[in-house]
C-alpha cells in the first residue's frame, strides 16, 4: 500500500478543565467527515482524538472542585468520550495524556532531543497565561485595571523559575525553508502568512519545563521539573502510533496528513511541533488546517457571559445530522462564523427537508406507486437527461477535490447544486403526468432520479452518516455498495425498494 492510500487525521486533544462545547465538537466533526470520506475512497485511515490532561490549567480546575487531578480528569475525559459517541465520530482511537504509554513517549522524545543537543537548562523569567498554557513576550502584553493580559485576552502572571529550554531560535531558518518547500503545510493561506511573518520576526528559545507545580510528565532524570504541557500534548500524535517503537504496526501512519486545529492553537502546531520533530529527526506532519471560531448570535462565546453552546443540547433539539450539516455548511471552514438558531432552522427546513428530503420522498413515492416498489430500468437516453447524468458523474470528483482542500462548505455547495438540479429536473420532466402519456419515459425518468439520489446520499454519507444510511436503505443500496467506487456500477434493475419515509422533520420556529 502506498502512502497516498493511507491517511492519519487528528483533532486537538481537549483540555479537561471543563465540559465540552461547540468549539470542541466542531474541530472533531471536520476531522470525522474527512476520515469517513477517505475510508469511502478506499484509503486506510487512522483517526485520532483524545484529551489533554496535564498542566496548571487542569490542575487548578481540579483544585477548584476539591478533587485530585487524576480523579477529576477521569471524570471530564469521559464527557469527551461521550461527546465523540453522541456526535457519531468514527475515531479509531482515543488518547489520554495521563496514560503510561504517553508518558513513555514523552520521555523518549525528550531524551532524543537532549541527546541531540537541542535542550539546555536555564532560567525562565517572563509572562505566562495559564488559560492559554502559553508564554508571551513583553511586547505582546497589555494592561487594564492593574491586570496584565495576553493578546488572547487571557490574564498573565510573571513567572520566574529554573527551566529547561528547547533551542527553538536555531530552527528559525529551517522552519522558514520548510514552509517555503511545503506551501500546503499551513492552511488557510492567510494563516500561513501570519505564521511565516511571526517566525520571520524572530524566535526565542522555548521554555519546556516548569517547577512551580507537579501535574505533568516528569522530566527524565530531573524530578523537580515537569514538561511544558504543550510539549507533552503535541507528543500525543505520535504516542498513539506507538512511538518510540518505530517498527510497530501503526507507525506506518506517520507523518500525519492533516492535524485539524482551531486558529488559536496554530502557533503550537505550525511552529513548535515541526521544530520538535525535525530536531528529533522525525518527519513533520503534512498539513495543519486552522479553522475559525464560532460566536453565538453575534457574541463571543464565553463562560462568564454564560452563552456557551452545549452540543448535546443542540442534538437533542434538532437531531444529530442537521447539526453536523449546519456546522460545516454555514461557514467556510477556516473563517470565523456566527451560530444562530434561526440560521440552523432555516437550513434544516429549506435545504434538508425541502431540497433533499422532498426530492427523495417525491421520487421514491412515485417508484413505490408506479413500479411496484422495484427499481425501473433506464430507457434510451434523451438530450434532456444529459445534464443530470453528467452532474452525477462529475459530483464525486468535485467533492473529493474540495475535501482535499478541507473546503467542506464548497463540497456541500457542489452537492446542493446537484440537489437543486434534481428538483428543477423533476419539475420539468413531470414523471407523474408521463404515466398516461409516455409510461416508458416515466420509468426512465424515475430511474435517473434514483441514480441521482443514490449519488447524493453516497457523497453525503460522511456529513450525515445516520440519515444518509437510512436514505441508502430506502434506495435499496446494500451496505457493501456504499463506497465511492461502487457508484460507477449501476444498481441492478428490479432491485426491491422499501416504502419511503421522510428523512428530515421541519422545525416550526416560533422566533423566525
Ligand atoms: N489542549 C489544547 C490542544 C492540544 S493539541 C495537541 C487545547 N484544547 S481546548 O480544549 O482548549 O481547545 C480545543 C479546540 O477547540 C481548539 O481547536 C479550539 O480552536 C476549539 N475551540 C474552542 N472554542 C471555539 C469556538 N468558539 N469556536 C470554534 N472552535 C473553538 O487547545
Amino acid at each position: 500500500m502506498t502512502s497516498e492510500s493511507r491517511s492519519y487525521l487528528t483533532t486537538p486533544i481537549y483540555y479537561v478543565n471543563d465540559k465540552p462545547h461547540i468549539g470542541h465538537a466542531y474541530t472533531s466533526l471536520a476531522a470525522d467527515v474527512m476520515a469517513r470520506w477517505r475510508r469511502m475512497s478506499g484509503q486506510e485511515v487512522f483517526f485520532l482524538t483524545g484529551t489533554d490532561e496535564h498542566g496548571q490549567k487542569v490542575e487548578k480546575a481540579a483544585e477548584a472542585r476539591g478533587m485530585q487531578p487524576q480523579a477529576f480528569t477521569d471524570m471530564v475525559s469521559e464527557a469527551f468520550r461521550e461527546l465523540a459517541a453522541r456526535m457519531n465520530y468514527s475515531n479509531d482511537a482515543f488518547i489520554r495524556t495521563t496514560e503510561e504509554r504517553h508518558k513513555r513517549a514523552c520521555a523518549a522524545l525528550w531524551t532524543r532531543l537532549q541527546e541531540r543537543g537541542e535542550i539546555y537548562l536555564g532560567h525562565y523569567e517572563g509572562w505566562y497565561a495559564v488559560r492559554d498554557e502559553a508564554f508571551y513576550g513583553p511586547d505582546e502584553i497589555t494592561e487594564k485595571d492593574g491586570q496584565k493580559f495576553a493578546p488572547t485576552g487571557a490574564p498573565v502572571e510573571w513567572v520566574r523559575e529554573p527551566s529547561y529550554f528547547f533551542r527553538l531560535s536555531a530552527w528559525q531558518d529551517r522552519l522558514l525553508a520548510f514552509y517555503e518547500a511545503h506551501p500546503d503545510f499551513i492552511a488557510p493561506g492567510t494563516r500561513r502568512n501570519e505564521v511565516i511573518s511571526f517566525v520571520r520576526s524572530g524566535l526565542s528559545d522555548l521554555s519546556i519545563s516548569r517547577t512551580s507545580f507537579k501535574w505533568g510528565v516528569k522530566v527524565p532524570g530531573d524530578d523537580a521539573h515537569v514538561m511544558y504541557v504543550w510539549l507533552d500534548a503535541l507528543t500525543n500524535y505520535i504516542t498513539a502510533l506507538g512511538y518510540p517503537d518505530e517498527t510497530g504496526e501503526l507507525w506506518k501512519f506517520w507523518p500525519a496528513d492533516v492535524h485539524f486545529v482551531g486558529k488559536d492553537i496554530l502557533r503550537f502546531h505550525a511552529i513548535y511541533w515541526p521544530a520538535f520533530l525535525m530536531a528529533a529527526d522525525l518527519p513533520p506532519p503534512r498539513r495543519i488546517f486552522a479553522h475559525g471560531w464560532w460566536t453565538n448570535e453575534g457574541q463571543k462565546i464565553s463562560k462568564s457571559v454564560g452563552n456557551v453552546i452545549d452540543p448535546l443540547a443542540l442534538i437533542d433539539e434538532f437531531g444529530l445530522d442537521p447539526v453536523r450539516f449546519f456546522l460545516l455548511r454555514e461557514v467556510p471552514f477556516g473563517n470565523d462564523g456566527d451560530f444562530s438558531r434561526r440560521a440552523l432552522i432555516g437550513r434544516l427546513n429549506s435545504e434538508l427537508a425541502n431540497d433533499l428530503g422532498n426530492l427523495a420522498q417525491r421520487s421514491l413515492a412515485l417508484i413505490q406507486k408506479n413500479c411496484e416498489g422495484r427499481l425501473p430500468a433506464a430507457g434510451p437516453e434523451l438530450p434532456a437527461d444529459g445534464e443530470v447524468l453528467d452532474a452525477i458523474r462529475a459530483l464525486p470528483g468535485q467533492v473529493d477535490e474540495a475535501l482535499g482542500r478541507q473546503a467542506f462548505h464548497e463540497a456541500l455547495e457542489r452537492i446542493w447544486v446537484v440537489t437543486r438540479l434534481g428538483n428543477s429536473w423533476i419539475d420539468a420532466q413531470k414523471p407523474w403526468s408521463l404515466k398516461k402519456t409516455d409510461p416508458a419515459r416515466m420509468l426512465s425518468v424515475l430511474r435517473h432520479l434514483h441514480s441521482l439520489l443514490r449519488c447524493l446520499a453516497t457523497v453525503l454519507l460522511p456529513f450525515m452518516p445516520g440519515t444518509m444510511a437510512r436514505m441508502l436503505d430506502q434506495l435499496g443500496v446494500p451496505e457493501g455498495r456504499r463506497g465511492l467506487a461502487a457508484l460507477a456500477s449501476p444498481m441492478p434493475d428490479g432491485t426491491a425498494l422499501p416504502p419511503p419515509s421522510p428523512l428530515f422533520q421541519k422545525i416550526q420556529d416560533e422566533a423566525a
